[in-house]
């Protein structure tokens, strides 16, 4: 572990000097079934990207076996939807027979090393133990967000050709009860891979069981063994697939590896949260994205730590919850989005009162911008003006973090992400491609090297892999961000330059949301963007041509229930205008930094629009936003 900013710099020094070395070293505290000599081979062109080649090792027998000793500690303290329902907690013991019982069981309904499986669950310990499961046998975990609808979920299972989908009888969620099983009968009509879908008994809700293809997990589970060789995993063998969107097309299937996976996120997790033995760390994901998968799975189970894993929400029963969780399990580290910040910031210091988060060492953020105010309020009113504040950037595609602060060895910044992690060669790009040297500058942000979890494909399709993030800039990963650099050399997030959309640090693409609402049938055409809102950070804009006007239609609820069906309620526009015309240049394009400007009530400026069709249409919508 970096222990100071001598440290730090030294670390950084030879991570750049002889990367090869770096992680060999670092790498030779994992448990290997053959260590691996050959570190790394690499082109960002094709791309390929290949880390610890030759090696073979299991990533759970790096939780369990590797931390013997900690058998008897905690690793997941499983806290309920509800404040008066028990907890749950597990030892590392514990968790790795529940793990083998539930590898046994994908392996009798006919799991086999490679399969894929999806996950589609709520935040209760069968998410971790179903994905460590699929790790202990080979089998390839994509974890669905439990939010998203039927056809998004049909979607992936089609895309990774699934075998099996594990599912509940029904999530909590604050005082519903979301009808998920349902769900996965819906989207299992429109796929064709499904051998059967084990399902996990939780609100008990009644359920339709189908013959044959339906298994309960608490019936099967008695007929297996509770014990599970691991399977031996070549380092570049497939560990999972995570769907994430962009700005064209369906999401796409972002391909993690075994051993770089595994290397990096134990690495960044005991760097960026200074993790001590003892310790209690609570990251507020969900599994559903990669800061579960990261940050609340494998990096601290692999590092041998007690983690939290929350199913319900930060405002149930009222806006103390989060505050409440952190007094009653005195947590250390404490890992968060702004989103939620600004949300419960929102509701006033009094629900504050009476608790004490004095066991706080470390608090962080995850996911997207965080405003000053909020960066402050969090620095003052959870820290207490103690914690050092992890303004950590990363993305799905990164596998762990990237740019933060180490906490109390680089000084913190408000907004800043501040400097790069070991091993991680971030560069400034205009658009043109050049690389910007200076500092207190802007730019394209890019990485010139590979990091060990770094993205190795998009399933199915390297194609899509090497147009999205490496042709943009030839020879470098594009992030899709933009950054400032100031004159220290920290790097603040600008967020997104392209069509992507990040709503309450949920990425969604600005083309699948227009897929969607062009769904309906009274819709011709639609363009949607992305706007300033004080708590999700950004919120989605929809511009849509209607087939007629004038027909008495609530076109706002209709396309948004539209969304729903498609996606799910995260992707929900928050504003709808009806316009007569979209602009557009000659080739056909729609001009989307007009449409931005005038979602964000800025009605001049909008530079050259010489190049537009239908300059006329850029007075007739803010009209139209104006009324
Ligand atoms: O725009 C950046 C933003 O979230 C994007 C990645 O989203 P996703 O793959 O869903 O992963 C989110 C969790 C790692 C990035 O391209 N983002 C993430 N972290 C930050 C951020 N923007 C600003 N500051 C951050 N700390």
């Amino acid at each position: 572990m970096i222990n100071n900013l001598e440290e730090y710099h030294i670390h950084y020094r030879d991570s750049v000097k002889d990367p090869e070395k770096y992680w060999k070293d670092y790498s030779s505290k994992f448990l290997w079934k053959k260590e691996p000599s050959d570190v790394l081979n690499w082109n960002f062109i094709d791309p390929d990207i290949k880390w610890f080649k030759d090696g073979e090792l299991n990533i759970t027998e790096n939780i369990f076996e590797r931390n013997k000793e900690k058998a008897d500690d905690i690793a997941i303290i499983w806290e309920p939807n509800e404040p008066n329902e028990e907890n749950i907690t597990y030892t590392y013991n514990q968790l790795f027979d529940e793990v083998c019982s539930f590898a046994n069981v994908l392996k009798k309904l006919g799991v086999e090393k490679g399969d894929r499986v999806i996950i589609y669950l709520p935040m209760i310990p069968e998410a971790a133990i179903s994905m460590l499961a699929c790790a202990r046998i080979g089998a390839v975990h994509s974890v669905v967000f439990a939010g998203f609808s039927a056809s998004s979920l049909s979607d992936r299972i089609n895309d990774c050709q699934a075998k099996l989908v594990i599912t509940s009888d029904g999530n909590f969620r604050g005082n519903k009860i979301i009808p998920v099983k349902d769900v996965v009968d819906e989207a299992i009509e429109s796929t064709s891979s499904i051998d059967y879908v084990l399902t996990i008994r939780r609100t008990s809700s009644t359920i339709n069981m189908k013959k044959d293809r339906d298994i309960w997990y608490h019936e099967i589970v008695n007929t297996v063994d509770k014990s599970c060789e691991a399977e031996k995993m070549k380092s570049e063998d497939l560990l999972f697939i995570l769907y994430t969107s962009g700005s064209t097309g369906k999401p796409k299937g972002v391909v993690h590896t075994c051993a770089g996976y595994m290397v990096y996120t134990q690495f960044t997790f005991e760097n960026v949260f200074q993790y001590k033995d003892g310790d209690t760390y609570w990251c507020t994901a969900d599994v559903g994205w990669i800061t579960g998968h990261s940050y609340i799975v494998y990096g601290p189970l692999l590092r041998g730590a007690k983690t939290i894993m929350f199913e319900g929400l930060p405002t149930y029963p009222n806006a103390s919850r989060f505050w409440e969780i952190i007094d009653k399990h005195k947590v250390n580290q404490f890992y968060t989005a702004p989103t939620a910040i600004r949300a419960l910031q929102s509701f006033g210091d009094k629900f504050l009162e009476g608790y004490n988060l004095s066991s706080l060492k470390v608090i962080g953020s995850v996911g997207e911008p965080i405003n000053e105010e909020a960066w402050n309020w969090y620095y003052e009113n959870i820290g207490k003006k103690k914690c050092p504040i992890v303004d950590t950037w990363w993305q799905t595609e990164t596998g762990g973090i990237m740019i933060s602060p180490l906490p109390n060895i680089i000084k913190c910044k408000p907004t800043y992400a501040t400097l790069p992690l070991p091993g991680i060669q971030p560069i400034l790009l205009d658009n043109d491609g050049i690389e910007i040297k200076e500092n207190n500058v802007e730019g394209n942000l890019c990485i010139k090297y590979p990091w060990p979890s770094i993205l190795r494909t998009t399933y199915g399709d390297h194609k899509r892999c090497k147009e999205t993030y490496f042709s943009t800039f030839k020879g470098y990963y594009f992030t899709g961000d933009g950054a400032k650099r100031d004159d220290e050399g920290m790097y603040r997030i600008l967020g997104r330059v392209d069509d992507v959309i990040n709503v309450s640090g949920h990425r969604i693409g600005t083309a699948e949301v227009e897929d969607a609402i062009n769904q309906y049938k009274e819709v011709v055409e639609s363009a949607v963007v992305g706007f300033p809102h004080e708590i999700k950070g950004q919120g989605i804009f929809g511009f849509v041509i209607v087939k007629d006007k004038s027909k008495d239609i609530d076109y706002f609820n209709k396309i948004r229930e539209m969304v729903t069906k498609h996606i799910g309620p995260i992707a929900k526009p928050d504003k709808i205008l009806v316009v007569p015309g979209l602009p557009k240049t000659r080739s056909g394009k729609i001009m989307r930094r007009i449409l931005r400007k005038i979602a964000a009530n800025e009605f001049d400026n909008f530079g050259d629009i010489s190049t537009l069709l239908n300059p006329e249409v850029v007075d007739q919508i803010i009209t139209a936003h104006k009324n």
